[in-house]
């Protein structure tokens, strides 16, 4: 069951090609429309939304963080990201024309579920992004869209993140094309730019080795710091996240404009710093700001490992390893930057010899609050 890879971590890790594939499937017609019948929610009801909030935990709460980029900039509707479990025990503004997205692998984490009741509780009308054929929060929430990732077994998560990126652009989508926020032939490009994601990760797979070296070289790492803008922020708090999951080494994730107002003093000689660079497409230019992150490390004495978009050629002169990935829309990058992050920590871990697809202490699904 483990199709020849040693573990179910690796295996997952490279059916992400499918896992987003799967998640496309049939949600377009043959004119380009996105059709997600499926959702149950009256498209008029859904037209009167005004504010989106967005309810999950781990690594679910990262693609969260990224859905908020989309749907914000696609939509032009604003877009909370809450942890759930801080959701649930504040005094949150909820109203009918809220819409509560709460995104969950298992659909069964007990602190998402009991977020999703509370909104349900004050009126929100509820959608979930589920892995889960069945589980409780789909079946509790009002409408929900599935990520046909397949069960995900290791218990750190991987292909199911990809998946539920992939669902909550087209959800970004499906919501811009009721509004009438994007042209019909801005939702087709970027469709058709998402269907060329699942080639782009095989690509990045195939290039595994060069990120496995790297990893086995740090074994004895103490700390790796992990910067990101914008879309690349979720993924460097993913790639964080992964590293202290699977390998026990303290890891974090900053957004790459808040270094000078603190991490940076972290920076000494050697540190492992790992750099998600935007694409000099982005339409912000927020690539030549965090070129100049990576220079300002470097001239600290970090050790410098960047992910970039190929044909990047501006940021390899600062990077003392570089991984390139394929090109793409700026804002479909997660899907594939987060790749040579998971295959980093795998690695990593693997060398320190640890049980990947069952790090201490973790559970799956956590079903108490
Ligand atoms: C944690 C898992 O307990 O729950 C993480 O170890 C996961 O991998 C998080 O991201 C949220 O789980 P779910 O099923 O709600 O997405």
């Amino acid at each position: 069951e483990k199709d020849g890879y040693d573990t179910f971590m690796e295996k997952e890790i490279h059916d992400q090609p499918h896992a987003v594939a799967d998640t496309l499937l049939g949600r377009t017609d043959a004119a380009g429309q996105l059709i997600l019948d499926e959702l149950r929610i009256d498209p008029e009801e859904l037209k009167s939304i005004t504010k989106i909030i967005v309810l999950a935990c781990g690594t679910s709460a990262y693609a969260g963080m990224v859905a908020k980029y989309a749907i914000e900039h696609w939509c032009r509707i604003p877009v909370e990201v809450e942890l759930s479990h801080e959701f649930r025990y504040r005094d949150p503004i909820i109203d009918p024309n809220t819409l509560v997205v709460s995104i969950s692998q298992s659909g069964e984490t007990m602190d998402t579920l009991m977020a999703v009741r509370y909104a349900k509780e004050q009126g929100a009308r509820t959608v979930s992004i589920c892995n889960t054929n069945g589980s409780t929060i789909p079946r509790e929430s009002d409408a929900v869209l599935y990520t046909h990732a397949g069960p995900e077994i290791a218990v750190a998560s991987t292909k199911a993140f990809l998946a539920q990126i992939t669902a909550a652009y087209l959800l970004g989508l499906y919501l811009a094309q009721l509004n009438k926020k994007l042209y019909s032939q801005a939702i087709k490009d970027i469709l058709a730019q998402l269907a060329e994601i699942p080639a782009k990760i095989q690509t990045v797979l195939d290039q595994a080795d060069q990120v496995k070296e790297l990893a086995r070289s740090m074994k004895d790492t103490g700390s790796v710091l992990f910067l990101g803008r914008n879309v690349g922020y979720p993924v460097a708090l993913e790639g964080a996240l992964k590293l202290k999951e699977l390998a026990y080494i303290h890891a974090e994730g900053f957004a790459a404009g808040e270094l000078k107002h603190g991490p940076i003093a972290l920076i000494d000689e050697g540190q492992p710093v790992f750099v998600v660079v935007p694409s000099p497409m982005d339409r912000h230019s927020l690539h030549a700001k965090v070129v100049s992150n990576i220079q300002e490390v470097r001239a600290r004495g970090a050790k410098t490992i960047v992910v970039a978009e190929q044909g990047d050629e501006d940021v390899k002169q600062y990077a003392e390893t570089t991984f390139y990935v394929p090109e793409t829309l700026p804002m479909l990058m997660p899907l594939l930057t987060t790749v040579p992050l998971q295959i980093f920590a795998l690695e990593l871990a693997s060398a320190k010899g640890y049980d990947v697809d069952q790090p201490r202490n973790l559970a799956k699904s956590v079903t108490v609050e």
